[in-house]
């Protein structure tokens, strides 16, 4: 009879249960089965001086196409071939900061190099910057020597011309034929500045590369929050292990006294 009870009482929860959910999903419902709306016509045709002159400020990057008439050349590869396109497009003050080698004194043909430098001739995602890392490195439009060179590093695409190493930081437009992504730096080839490039301002000593001296107390000072952190994973570990011994013994108490 207890059992009998207890069945019962056990079947009239899982139908109450169920019951809740499902009111819960008719709840949530309407949305996801609400008529989708009719795809707009998609657009075959990607206005470049468009994208750069509303996204950005990429004014300058844009004014070079125009000057050097790359942008015909990007447009008609865009509009015309199934490769499509990859732009990397700098912003504004990327022109600002660029100093030492400067582009004030570049002819006609290298600024023209400089801006097709900026583009593949074919559209990548984002997620094909995996497979091209291990093609390093990749010809640009500019062709012959004007190479770069990718790397992936978490979902970042980095970006090195020898000159500049920078990453894609955002994605302007990404749909095929056409991708543009906003780089950090103005893309520097060497095919225009050479190779004899100065060397990066260092950032911060790296581990490897610091005097032994600073070694140890750098190594010291790193060392004991992880000791200390440890300690307390492993005294939650154990909170944890009488929480469920305890819940445990519950449990098997409740079943001893029902059977
Ligand atoms: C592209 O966009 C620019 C700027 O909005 C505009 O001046 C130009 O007429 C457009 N070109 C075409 C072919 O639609
Ligand atoms: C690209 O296509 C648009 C729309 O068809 C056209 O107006 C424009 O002249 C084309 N531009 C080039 C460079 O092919
Ligand atoms: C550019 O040319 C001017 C004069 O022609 C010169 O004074 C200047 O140093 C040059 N700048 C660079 C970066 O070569
Ligand atoms: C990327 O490379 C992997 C193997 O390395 C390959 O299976 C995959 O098809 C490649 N993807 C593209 C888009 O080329
Ligand atoms: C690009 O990668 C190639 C091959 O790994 C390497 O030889 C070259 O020096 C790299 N270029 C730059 C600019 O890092």
């Amino acid at each position: 009879m207890e059992k009998m009870e207890l069945s019962m009482g056990f079947m009239i929860c899982v139908l109450l249960l169920l019951c809740s959910s499902a009111n819960a999903q008719k709840g949530a419902s309407p949305p996801t089965f609400s008529p989708t709306p009719a795809p707009a016509p998609a657009p075959d045709f990607v206005n470049l001086t468009d994208l750069l002159t509303v996204a950005g400020p990429f004014h300058t990057f844009l004014n070079y196409l125009q000057s050097t008439k790359v942008i015909e050349t990007f447009q008609n590869q865009a509009n015309n071939t199934d490769e499509g396109i990859t732009i990397f497009v700098p912003k504004d003050d990327a022109f600002k900061s660029i100093k030492n080698p400067s582009l004030s004194n570049l002819t006609q043909v290298q600024l023209k190099q400089l801006c097709l430098f900026h583009a593949l001739p074919h559209y990548y995602s984002l997620a094909d910057f995996k497979n091209l890392s291990q093609l390093s490195p990749v010809n640009t439009y500019a062709g012959g020597d004007y190479s770069l060179n990718f790397t992936d590093v978490s979902g970042t695409v980095h970006v090195d011309s020898g000159w500049t190493r920078t990453k894609v930081s955002s994605s302007v437009h990404s749909t095929d034929p056409v991708a543009l992504y906003q780089v950090d730096k103005v893309l520097l080839p060497e095919a225009i500045f050479g190779t004899d490039i100065p060397p990066m301002p260092a950032p911060a000593p790296a581990p490897d590369v610091a005097p032994s001296a600073d070694a140890p107390t750098e190594a010291s000072d790193g060392g004991s929050p992880p000791n200390s952190s440890p300690a307390k994973s492993s005294s939650q570990r154990i909170m944890n292990l009488g929480v469920w011994s305890q819940l445990i013994l519950a449990v098997s108490g409740w079943v001893v006294l029902f059977l």
